[in-house]
């Protein structure tokens, strides 16, 4: 079994002063050892900065998003190469929050995987359903859909994980049953075995939405839960770390 990825992303949230977090986090887990892989996804404008501040230790830095070009007239964008240049070794892919507020497609998002290979970063592709989509009975249609449309096939040369994050549970402190995670999971690994072979059957799938100090184990712990990606719990040190301890 790969080791499981702790991946925090804080959104639209952190300044400056904030990388002392991170420092602490890297500091601790310095000192004690990680048993899995810990990623911090900042916004964009401290990437560098807290890729420089954790030079050397075992935090690694992502980005949220990233364009699926090289470089190019698009203002705003950020392409994966940029991201790698300020340090990032990672990115988030397909987040909810990106699909819904930008409109983005799984045929987009799997653009945006293809540039994360190609710029040698690692994505954490993201897929979850609404909770009406759940509520019809369509979780697993929906999640397997998103996996074959949002996961390239050069995935079977590069690393990347899977993030499940239904849309309903993120932010809400809402959690899906653990035979839930386990359902949707057994689902998204048959696919990516299907897909990939040997490269689907290793890919890490995180589970996301809600995840606290006081879930995280029994989460971590459930068939196929590879890790997690944790949005609001990872914006202060101690909370992230009691989450990256459980694993
Ligand atoms: P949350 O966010 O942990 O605050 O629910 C998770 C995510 O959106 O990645």
């Amino acid at each position: 079994m790969p080791k499981a990825l702790i991946a925090g992303n804080w959104k639209m949230n952190g300044l400056a002063a904030d990388i002392a977090e991170a420092r602490s986090l890297a500091e601790a887990l310095a000192a004690n050892g990680a048993s899995c892989r810990v990623a911090l996804c900042p916004p964009a404008t401290l990437i560098a900065k807290m890729a420089w501040s954790l030079k050397g230790s075992p935090v690694a830095v992502g980005g949220q998003d990233c364009h699926s070009g090289l470089s190019g007239a698009h203002t705003g964008d950020i392409s994966a190469e940029m991201l790698a240049d300020a340090g990032a070794s990672l990115v988030i892919v397909g987040h909810s929050e990106r699909r819904a507020d930008h409109g983005e497609s799984d045929a987009v998002v799997c653009a945006k995987a293809q540039a994360a290979f190609r710029a040698g970063l690692e994505p954490i592709i993201c897929v979850g359903e609404t909770l009406d989509q759940r509520k019809a009975g369509r979780a697993l249609d929906v999640v397997v859909g998103q996996v074959e449309g949002s996961v390239p096939l050069e995935a079977v040369d590069h690393g990347f994980a899977l993030a499940y994050e239904p849309v309903w549970a993120i932010g809400t402190g809402l959690t899906p049953t653990l035979a839930e995670i386990a359902e949707v999971h057994a689902a998204i690994r048959a696919t990516l075995r299907d897909r990939l072979g040997a490269a689907g059957a290793a890919a890490p799938i995180l589970y996301g939405g809600s995840v606290k100090p006081a879930n995280a184990a029994e989460i971590l712990a459930t068939a196929e839960v590879g890790g997690a990606l944790v949005g609001g719990a990872s914006l202060k040190a101690a909370d992230f770390l009691q989450i990256v301890r459980a694993v």
